[in-house]
Parts: structure tokens; sequence; C-alpha cells
């Protein structure tokens, strides 16, 4: 007979999984009534807690650690946003780190979070930490990935179908008839830089007569950006692109600041439309409204909580990999009039 899981619990009490490990560990926390709801699930299912986990994040800080890839994102402090009032309702606080899409950043929050003996790891890695990763579970400090898929079923995962995304923003711009696409974006090392590149191949791929050129930018950031649009600007005409989808927002803030440079003649999205990916809130501030991917960012930091308290909870839990599905956003950077 299968296992039973402080899932089943969850599920049969009619409450979350952090209720259920409050009932267990701060029952002052919680209601009588659910208290005694969950004891019900708890003797009605036969319910065994994992003490010999629970012995081992004894003394555990009451945080969650979470290392973003570049904190100046907006789509980071989204997930940030998410997974804090998530935690919070588990009476749990997040500390946030930045790894700057550096290996020696990231693997020195991982020595903090381990020295602090977090509660658990949200990260959304740069570098291969697998190994890394195992080694803290063995301490009982469990870690879910965020915003990138795990690749096996070793860890569990919360992200977003980044091929998908790619290949919907191309197939946008080809729908409003562009034909000479630009994909904008680096470094791609980056697992959803080289994602979205794969969807965008795929859809050039699928239309007799359009191309696909990469230009590698070395950040996702606006300068990044802008330096790429400035390159673009200074081609002559006939060797520009007649769209370009950009690896993220920031990325594609920056190219339209330099090909909206006021004289050079150059109309957004007449001459060259454009399409950014998250959908941050900038993206429709901008001076022509973006286009985006929408990933749903908050979401993805409140789901990679609710599993991470889970495998906190009770670690011989499976694993699982969450991935939702990108929504193309269409605004006045690419419209059919443009
Ligand atoms: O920083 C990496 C990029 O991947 C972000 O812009 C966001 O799109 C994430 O998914």
């Amino acid at each position: 007979m299968a296992r039973v899981s402080v899932r089943d619990v969850a599920h049969l009490a009619g409450v979350s999984v952090g209720t259920v490990s409050n009932v267990m560990n701060h029952p002052e926390k919680v209601s009588d009534s659910v208290v005694d709801r969950v004891h019900d699930a708890i003797t009605q299912l036969g319910f065994i807690r994992n003490d010999a986990a629970r012995q081992l994040r004894a003394g555990r800080s009451k945080t969650i650690g979470l290392v973003v890839l570049d904190v100046r994102n907006p789509f980071f402090t989204d997930i940030a946003r998410g997974a804090e009032d998530k935690a919070s309702q588990a009476g749990l606080a997040l500390t946030l780190g930045n790894s700057d899409e550096s290996v020696e950043r990231e693997s020195a929050y991982l020595d903090l979070f381990e020295e602090q003996r977090v509660h658990g790891i949200l990260i959304s890695p740069f570098g291969d930490i697998t190994d890394r990763l195992a080694a803290l579970r063995a301490r009982g400090i469990p870690a879910v990935l965020v915003d990138r898929s795990s690749g096996d079923d070793s860890y569990s995962s919360v992200s977003v179908d980044d091929v998908a995304g790619g290949r919907m923003a191309v197939e946008h711009l080809l729908e409003i008839g562009r034909r000479k696409i630009a994909f904008v974006g680096g470094p791609v090392e980056i697992r959803q830089v080289s994602d979205r590149a794969h969807g965008a191949q795929d859809a050039v791929a699928a239309m007799p007569g359009a191309t696909l050129e990469t230009i590698t930018t070395d950040a996702l950031s606006v300068l990044a950006g802008r330096t790429a649009g400035s390159e673009i600007l200074a081609r002559a005409a006939s060797d520009r692109p007649d769209a370009i989808f950009a690896a993220n927002d920031l990325v594609a803030m920056g190219v339209l600041q330099a090909l909206m440079l006021r004289g050079n003649g150059l109309n957004v999205p007449s001459d060259i439309a454009i399409v950014g990916y998250d959908d941050i809130d900038f993206a429709s501030a901008a001076v022509v409204p973006l286009s985006s991917i929408r990933q749903p960012s908050a979401l993805i930091g409140m789901t990679a909580v609710e599993i991470l308290l889970e495998e906190a909870a009770d670690p011989s839990i499976e694993r699982r990999q969450i991935v939702f599905q990108p929504q193309l956003i269409v605004r006045e950077s690419t419209s059919a009039e443009g």
C-alpha cells in the first residue's frame, strides 16, 4: 500500500500542507477545530510522520532562502513577492540572494543558507548545482528549482515552457507579416535563453521564406539591449531585421530605446516590430507599449514554496516538475497596423 504522505493528510483535512506542518510542530498557531480535523485525518489515514527528518530540521531557522539570477529584473522580484506571500502564510520569512549570474556568488549564497540551516532553498540556478543540492538535502535542507525545470526528477521545479514561449513570440511576428526576424539575448548558457531561441527557430523553420538571425548579448539587461539596438541601427536599412524577439523585457526595452533615439527616423513597429518576454510591469509603460510573453511570475514563486513546504515536512514525497504555459500579450510594439 502506497505510503501515506503529508499531502494526503492535508487533502483529507481540507487544509494546506503548511497547516498540517504547523499542527504537528506549532499547534498553538492553529485553531482547535483545524487541529482536530488534522488529527482525525492523521488517525484515519494512519499517517506516520518522518521524525528523522524533523529531528534534522530541529532548530532550523524560520526562513526560506531564495537565490535569483538578477535582482534588478522585475520578473524575479515578482517571483520573490509570490514566494514571500506563501512563506509568511506558513509563518516563515524569505531571504533573497542575487547570484548576478555568477557561479561564485551563487555558491556563496548556498554556503550562507547552509550555515543558517534554512527551512529550504528556492533557486534559479546559473551553474551546475545538482551535487551541491544533493549535499544540502542530505543535511535535511530541501531545494526546489525556480524558473528552470530540473531536466530529470531529482529535484522539484516550477517553470514555464520557454520553448513554447519562444515559438509563440515568433509566430506572432510572422502573423503580422514579418519575415526577417532577429533573436536578441544571452548568454546562451542560461537555459531560459537557449530554450526561447529554440522555440524561435522552430517557428521560423515552419514559415517558408522567413529567416532568423541571432544577436548574442553578454547579459539580459537594458544596456545589453541598447548595445544590440545601436548595432542594428548602424546597419544599412536593407541589412536590418523587420522584427526583433528579445529574450526578456529588459533587453527589449534597451533595443526599443536605441531604435527610438530621436532623429534616426526609425519607427517601431512599422519599420521594426519588437516582442519581449516576461511581461514585467514596465513593458506596458514603455514609450511604445511592449508586446511580450507573460510568465505567471508570482504564481511560480507561490507554487515553489508550496512544494518546498511539502518536501520539508516529508522528504520522501515524490518530486514534481510543474510547467506553466506562457501567454502572448499584444501591445503597440507589434500592432499589425504599425
Ligand atoms: O534572467 C533570466 C530570464 O529568464 C528572466 O528575464 C526571466 O525571463 C527568466 O525566465
